[in-house]
């Protein structure tokens, strides 16, 4: 079965972010890939080659992989137990309802559809972000429910992929990252990843529970990290310092390096809140909570961010936010992504609303999604329109849209030139002499000394 010419035939069980992204790219490489989901709208999107969510580049890789006949979708398991020598298993595990453990519901779901149809010796790989040990009991299950002339195997290997940058990083990932139980299970998957190992991607074999845990060991490492540069915006807010010249002195230091260090409103989406969240609570089931303890307060660091950014537009708008009216620049939880899932820009939003302000919410990609999340507040269709007559600008999240629009222009269209920028992505020397009142958290309120020097006369 390890065949070093043909790779082997693979399944992507879950067409979400990962799923969708990881077919695709599998049948690129030259793999024949099948596409399976529970969802009939969706597959049905997929195989007319449209993708039911915003990744840049996704849709045309798409178009191609479908043309070149390497790639179909499916609502049938039948098929896809018939069809694959290895099933990538990509569905979701999102935070249970009212707990902050993972929900593995979909997991084991597709895990027992998918084994109890298989008739061969066959390869089950989990991509999803699963508490450690959830392989082990995967493992038994799947050999348990498949029927007795079947052979099924369980392997783990993990996905880093970030949303904006998904064919990228699953066509050039830093590692690969194999949890297996046999040297066939090892083997197999080297075939089929063979073309990016080709390209010297450092592989790690490790025990199932390793690579579990690999995953959410480095997003606990991001998070903790953003969490660690807002928190330094929360002693610079108190100390009149500049949280964003400390982030750059800091970055110059290679042992601490500058990615993942930028200060502004946190970090969200459908991975680091609910991971940081799962780990903490899989610890504590494992009788090591206090190791990851800290977790709790990376959390609440990143939620005040939040609360912090409200209190900032408060602040301009004279302490009283009662009608007024703000230009909410973004809604998903980083730009080039139509995702809302935890948004901190959306929460952001929701929460000026409450407190009685008139928001308009501009996204260039996640209106729709954030619509259908928060009803509630009014969505508009362009900058233009947010701005319009806006007494308190807030850039919730950093489009280019934003970020190279026109302080003078943005000017004579609101009512007031006030500003938060809880990205840090505007200049804010620029929006000053624009005649704008500049606001970002772990900013001095008034030009610093680099911006005042920097000013011409
Ligand atoms: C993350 C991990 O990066 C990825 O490896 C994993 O597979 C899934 O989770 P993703 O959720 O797509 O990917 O987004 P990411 O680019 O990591 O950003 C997460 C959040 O952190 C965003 O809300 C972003 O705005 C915020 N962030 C990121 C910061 O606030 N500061 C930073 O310096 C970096």
């Amino acid at each position: 079965m390890t065949s070093t010419t043909t790779p082997p035939r693979i399944t992507v069980l879950g067409t979400g972010y990962l799923g969708a992204t990881h077919a695709v790219c599998m049948a690129k490489l030259g793999i024949e890939v099948l596409g399976v989901d529970v969802d009939e709208r969706k597959i049905a999107e997929l195989a007319a080659g449209r993708v039911p969510f915003y990744e840049p580049g996704l849709a045309e890789e798409l178009s191609t992989a479908l043309e070149s006949g390497r790639l179909r979708f499916t609502t049938d398991f039948d098929e896809a137990a018939r069809f694959g020598d290895v099933h990538f298993v990509c569905v979701g595990t999102p935070q249970e309802q009212g707990s902050d453990a993972a929900d593995l519901r979909y997991v084991d779901s597709a895990m027992t559809e998918l084994a109890s149809r298989i008739h061969k010796h066959a390869l089950i790989v989990g991509k999803s972000t699963v508490p450690v040990g959830t392989a082990a009991r995967l493992a038994q299950l799947v050999t348990e429910v498949a029927p007795q002339d079947a052979e099924v195997e369980l392997a783990w290997n993990p996905e880093f992929l970030r949303e904006g940058f998904a064919v990228d990083d699953t066509l050039h990932p830093d590692r690969l990252v194999f949890g297996v139980e046999s040297e066939w299970a090892e083997h197999l998957l080297e075939d089929v990843f063979r073309p990016i190992i080709d390209a010297e991607t450092p592989v790690i074999v490790a025990d199932l529970a390793t690579a579990e845990l690999v995953k959410v060991a480095a997003n606990s490492f991001l998070a903790t990290k953003i969490s660690y540069i807002n928190a330094m915006a929360e002693v610079c807010e108190a100390a009149g310092a500049d949280v964003d010249v400390l982030a750059t002195a800091l970055s110059h230091d290679g042992r601490i390096g500058g990615r993942f260090l930028k200060p502004g409103l946190g970090f969200g989406g459908g991975c680091l809140p609910k991971d940081i969240r799962a780990f903490r609570h899989r610890a504590a089931q494992l009788g090591v909570g206090q190791a990851v303890a800290f977790l709790e307060e990376v959390d609440a660091i990143n939620q005040r961010r939040r609360t912090r950014t409200v209190e900032l537009v408060r602040e301009l708008a004279g302490g009283d936010l009662r009608g007024v009216r703000v230009a909410a620049l973004g809604a998903a939880f980083k730009p080039d992504s139509d995702d809302v899932r935890d948004a901190p820009a959306l929460d952001v939003a929701r929460m000026l609303y409450l407190e009685g302000a008139e928001v308009a919410v501009y996204d260039p990609k996640a209106n729709e999604n954030a619509h259908r999340a928060y009803p509630d507040l009014v969505y508009v269709d362009s900058l233009g329109e947010a701005a319009h007559d806006a007494e308190v600008v807030v850039l919730l999240t950093e489009w280019d849209e934003f970020r190279h629009a026109d302080p003078a222009l943005l000017g004579y269209v609101v009512a007031e030139r006030r500003v938060v920028d809880a990205r840090h992505a505007l200049d804010a020397e620029a929006y000053r002499q624009a005649g704008w009142e500049y606001r970002a958290l772990g900013h001095p309120a008034v030009a610093s000394v680099r911006e005042t020097s920097l000013a011409p006369s």
